[in-house]
């Protein structure tokens, strides 16, 4: 088991009913808030309605910021950014995804920010000076609740970055205000849970008991609780366990004592929404079984062990032969996504394999997949690319 270090400075409110506790919070910070949200779900849902009165009830002096993108764009960052410099905000208030999160996150860091916000999010480090963030969530997918990173696009450049940039002050994760979250967008969220728990789980590390067993149970809870919320919108039981789960895979909880992989799906991923602008939770479900089967086969000396721990620990298939084992809780994973719904090949997203070469080079710039589980180069991106077809 590795040394690590944990610091998360985030207060995490779970639970139906915790956002009465919105205005005390976000008033420890000031009272010029940035109100901040993507492409009108809040809207139609009554979530906005219903904070715009506490926090006209609060006296509170709202800005806002709208229409934030899924894989929220360097534009709308820079828009936030003006908002807050011209008007003095004093504290961010994001509701909603991932993606109106990280896009927060940006803007907290960018109005202090001197120089271009683009050379910001590439250059990234932690610690920056960051205005305060309050969010509330209302999608379980991305752990940017509970963790100090954002993912920005570019798109003219092609460009989709994953950057440090501030962590949360409060997250309020109130499950039921996932009920209304689409069918497709369920599937994608809870495959981005299962992604951020395979890029730790598959690592070269294998005696932390502690994080092996959080990241199957996590596996295992959301392979029961997604088809029960996909069925039953409104399940509290179903949407709560997928939401806790949310904010603990990507908060590096399940990765104690482990090497770190280089997250080479998410690197892979990044590639696909750069340049097609997908749903990040999808392409990382037809990247993944692909690059589970060609690392298992590159170096199955490495891989076979993990693999046979994943089908029996998470999918509980049993038998004498490892690779056959092995083989097996791949394709049970394949065969999951493909039954909550999620396209399983590129093809079917309108992605041909005209951008690969620059894709698979951006993916491995710098050679960091050198250091994924087992290790990538870009010919090994292409073949995955590929294989997703
Ligand atoms: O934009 P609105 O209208 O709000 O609709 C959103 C959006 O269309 C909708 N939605 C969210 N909550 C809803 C709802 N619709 C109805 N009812 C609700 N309660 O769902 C759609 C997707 O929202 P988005 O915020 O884009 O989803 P997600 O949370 O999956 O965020 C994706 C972004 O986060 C990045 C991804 O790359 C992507 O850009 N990631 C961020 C990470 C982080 N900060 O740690 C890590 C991840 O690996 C990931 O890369
Ligand atoms: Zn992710």
């Amino acid at each position: 088991m590795l040394n690590f270090k944990h610091d998360i400075p985030t207060k995490l409110y779970f639970g139906k009913g915790q956002l009465e506790h919105l205005t005390e919070e976000l008033s420890r910070f000031g009272t010029k808030v940035l109100l901040a949200y993507g492409g009108g779900s809040i809207k139609r849902t009554g979530l906005y309605d219903k904070i715009r009165v506490m926090l006209d009830k609060g006296n509170f002096t709202v800005f806002e910021l709208d229409g934030i993108e899924p894989n929220p764009r360097i534009e709308s960052v820079q828009r936030g950014v003006e908002i807050c410099r011209a008007n003095d905000v004093e504290v961010i208030l994001a509701i909603g995804g991932g993606s109106t999160i990280d896009c927060s996150k940006a803007v907290a860091v960018g109005t202090f920010y001197e120089g271009d916000l683009w050379e910001m999010v590439t250059n990234s480090k932690p610690g920056r000076k960051a205005l305060p963030l309050v969010d509330v969530l209302t999608i379980a997918a991305t752990g940017s609740e509970f963790d100090g990173g954002g993912v920005i696009s570019n798109l003219t450049l092609n460009d989709k970055m994953g950057a440090s940039f501030t962590y949360p002050a409060v997250s309020f994760c109130d499950p039921e205000l996932t009920f209304t979250v689409p069918a497709y967008q369920t599937a994608a969220g809870s495959a981005d849970i299962m992604s951020h728990i395979f890029e730790g789980y598959f690592s070269k590390t294998s005696d932390s008991d502690l994080s092996d067993g959080i990241a199957e149970t996590i596996l295992k809870s959301v392979i029961k609780n997604l088809p029960i919320a996909l069925a039953t919108p409104d399940d509290y039981t179903a949407r709560a366990n997928l939401m806790a789960n949310s904010s603990v895979a990507c908060s590096g909880i399940p990765e104690y004592g482990k090497q770190s992989t280089a997250w080479p799906c998410h690197a892979m991923e990044h590639q696909l929404s750069a340049y097609y602008d997908i749903t990040h939770g999808v392409g990382l479900a037809i990247l993944t079984p692909r690059w589970m089967r060609h690392i298992l086969v590159k170096d199955s000396t490495v891989a076979l062990p993990r693999f046979v721990r994943f089908a029996r620990n998470v999918w509980g298939l049993e038998g004498d032969d490892e690779m056959a084992l092995a083989k097996a809780g791949i394709d049970r994973l394949e065969q999951f996504f493909g039954e909550v719904g999620i396209p399983m090949t590129l093809t079917e997203l309108n992605i041909d394999r005209a951008h690969f070469d620059e894709m698979a080079a951006k993916a491995n710039k710098g050679n960091r997949l050198a250091s994924a589980f087992v290790p990538l180069n870009e010919e090994d991106v292409k073949a995955i690319l590929e294989a997703c077809l």
